[in-house]
């Protein structure tokens, strides 16, 4: 059996879900714009090559994309430095474009999230250029943090906070007089100066920004470092070095601080007063599910991304340990729960599950997808990860653009090979990306990834993405709602939601177990043995790395 079985017509999104709340049970398309599609030819994504691509969004069954920042911006950090929040940057088109990607979304039934960078601008940022040219107090740079140096001649950084990025997370200016002066905090790059949200101008300007977004209709927002907006008073030295990495849950003075909770709750009544169920959603780092759900109580956003599942290792235990508590912490306080495999910040799961054996890769990829959209909640899809599009490991250094790579000892620096744009059709690269070239190199193989290559075989990773959310519309037990775990073989999970069972076996071996319903759709070929005579009953055999979904 092969995951043919599916109904491939897509339908609409089922009432109950809509009165809920669509967030509750949507799937989310991240889109990295600048790697997505490009229309004119520079290498680079942009936003008309997207909207020309929504047909294929559409077909694929997800309900709401989510587009990474196309800002003006010096693309110091991939467009999450921000110079102007309100102008689209002309790699990327223009703001009428955004307002036509908007309307043609909408039309074809598809929401759009768009990331907001509140934590940092760009240092190009007018606010930031202001608070350079003029020193006094009570001006410019008190919407950022400035501190005078440590040292005889301040020639120390104010205090031991790393960049997320490596180095010290503080830069010495040069006052306009030429002389050394005061230094600015960037949690990430020199070129990412923190904004301090003490200060109520810096509040004032980014509710406006969102208002801005909201009356051209979009959906939602993703909030780009949710929790580290609010830094601990007096910006207290840590007294150790290794730090903070994007993805980690240390104890820091600046990630997490409660006070980030005050504006998320602010936003929230922002994003209430629109009509059409507008959401924000967090993508907060923080040491445990607990304190993560906090993010996602009823008066503040609505989502967070939960990136202890991204991390989990590929062990059935491990991940049923992840899932009861994902599951746990954002039922205490009434909030779905997301699930995420990759991102446009960490090596793609094919890889990260395979390592070196592509095979593998693929094989748990598959049965992860299937895994993921049949638990509670919302589920996020990272663009190429429906082709089973794997980690690009070989990137010549000078193609690079990865600030953390340049910036060597902090986060790890690999954040350019899960973002190399993806294909679309033919057999030489750029594969249909764009008429021109692409801003990162496409590997040979990736003629046989593509999206022309893939539609319509059956055994494609593409196909088994379509069938599969295909049928999480169709299925109501699917998507938000009450899971229940199954006794299941060493190696395996099973749980059941209403009508619908899901196995997954994650070790090495074939797990025999008793067949659990009718076989609806499967990562890889099944065998099954039903007894002479018999219609239901009967043992599965499930290959290892294979995830099946059965009605009941
Ligand atoms: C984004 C990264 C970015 C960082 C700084 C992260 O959360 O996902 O891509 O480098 O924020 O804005």
């Amino acid at each position: 059996m092969t995951q043919d079985l599916a109904p491939s017509v897509r339908q609409a999104v089922r009432p109950a879900q809509q009165a809920e709340g669509w967030w509750r049970s949507a799937v989310i398309y991240q889109v990295y714009v600048r790697s997505f599609a490009d229309s004119d030819g520079d290498g680079i994504g942009d936003l008309r090559g997207i909207r020309e691509r929504l047909p294929y969004l559409a077909g694929l069954g997800v309900d709401a994309l989510w587009l990474t920042p196309f800002y003006a911006s010096p693309q110091a950090d991939g467009g999450y430095d921000v110079a102007d929040y309100r102008a689209v940057d002309p790699l990327f088109g223009q703001l009428s474009d955004a307002d036509d990607l908007v309307r043609e979304a909408h039309r074809l039934g598809l929401r759009i999230i768009v990331d907001i960078v509140p934590n940092h601008t760009s240092d190009q940022h007018v606010w930031f250029q202001a608070a350079l040219a003029d020193r006094r107090e009570g001006t410019a740079r008190e919407r950022y943090h400035f501190r005078p140096g440590r040292g005889e001649g301040g020639e120390l950084p104010p205090n031991d906070w790393e960049s997320v990025f490596g180095g010290p997370a503080w830069t010495r200016i040069t006052e306009p007089d030429g002389t050394p002066g005061d230094w600015y905090l960037h949690l990430f790059a020199p070129e990412q100066p923190d904004l301090n949200w003490d200060n109520p101008e810096v509040r004032e300007e980014f509710t406006s920004v969102l208002r801005f977004w909201l009356d051209l209709g979009v959906d939602g927002f993703r909030i780009d470092v949710a929790h580290g907006m609010v830094k601990a008073p007096g910006l207290p030295d840590i007294g150790r070095t290794e730090q903070a990495k994007l993805i980690g849950a240390q104890v820091l003075p600046f990630f997490d601080q409660d006070g980030v909770h005050e504006i998320h709750r602010a936003w929230r009544q922002l994003l209430d007063s629109y009509d059409g169920q507008r959401i924000g959603v967090a993508e907060a780092w923080a040491p445990t599910s607990e304190r993560l759900a906090l993010y996602v109580r009823p008066d503040e956003l609505h989502q967070a991304f939960n990136f202890q599942f991204l991390t989990c290792d590929w062990d059935a235990p491990a991940m049923r340990d992840v899932i009861d508590q994902s599951l746990a912490a954002t039922q205490s306080v009434g909030a779905p729960t997301t699930w995420v495999l990759s991102n446009h910040d960490v090596v793609r799961h094919t890889t990260r599950y395979g390592g070196d054996d592509a095979e593998l890769g693929l094989r748990r990829a598959r049965a992860a997808a299937l895994l993921m959209l049949a638990l509670p909640g919302s589920a996020y899809v990272y663009q190429g990860e429906e082709l089973g599009l794997p980690e690009v490991t070989d990137l010549p250094d000078e193609v690079r653009q990865d600030p953390a790579f340049f910036r060597g000892d902090g986060q790890d620096g690999t954040r350019d090979g899960c973002r190399v744009p993806i294909p679309w059709e033919g057999e030489e690269a750029p594969y249909g990306f764009g008429p021109g070239g692409s801003w990162l190199p496409q590997p040979a193989a990736w003629a046989g990834l593509s999206v022309a290559a893939q539609a319509g075989d059956p055994r494609s990773m593409l196909e088994l993405y379509r069938s599969a959310l295909a049928l999480r519309r169709d299925l109501p037990g699917l998507g938000d709602g009450e899971m229940r775990w199954l006794d299941a073989p060493e190696g395996v999970l099973a749980f059941s939601r209403p009508g619908f069972v899901c196995t997954i076996n994650t070790g090495g071996d074939e797990a025999a177990m008793p067949v659990p319903g009718r076989p609806v759709l499967a990562s890889a070929a099944l065998a099954i043995s039903i007894p002479e005579g018999r219609s239901t009953g009967g043992t599965v055999r499930l290959p290892s790395d294979c995830c099946v979904w059965w009605a009941v």
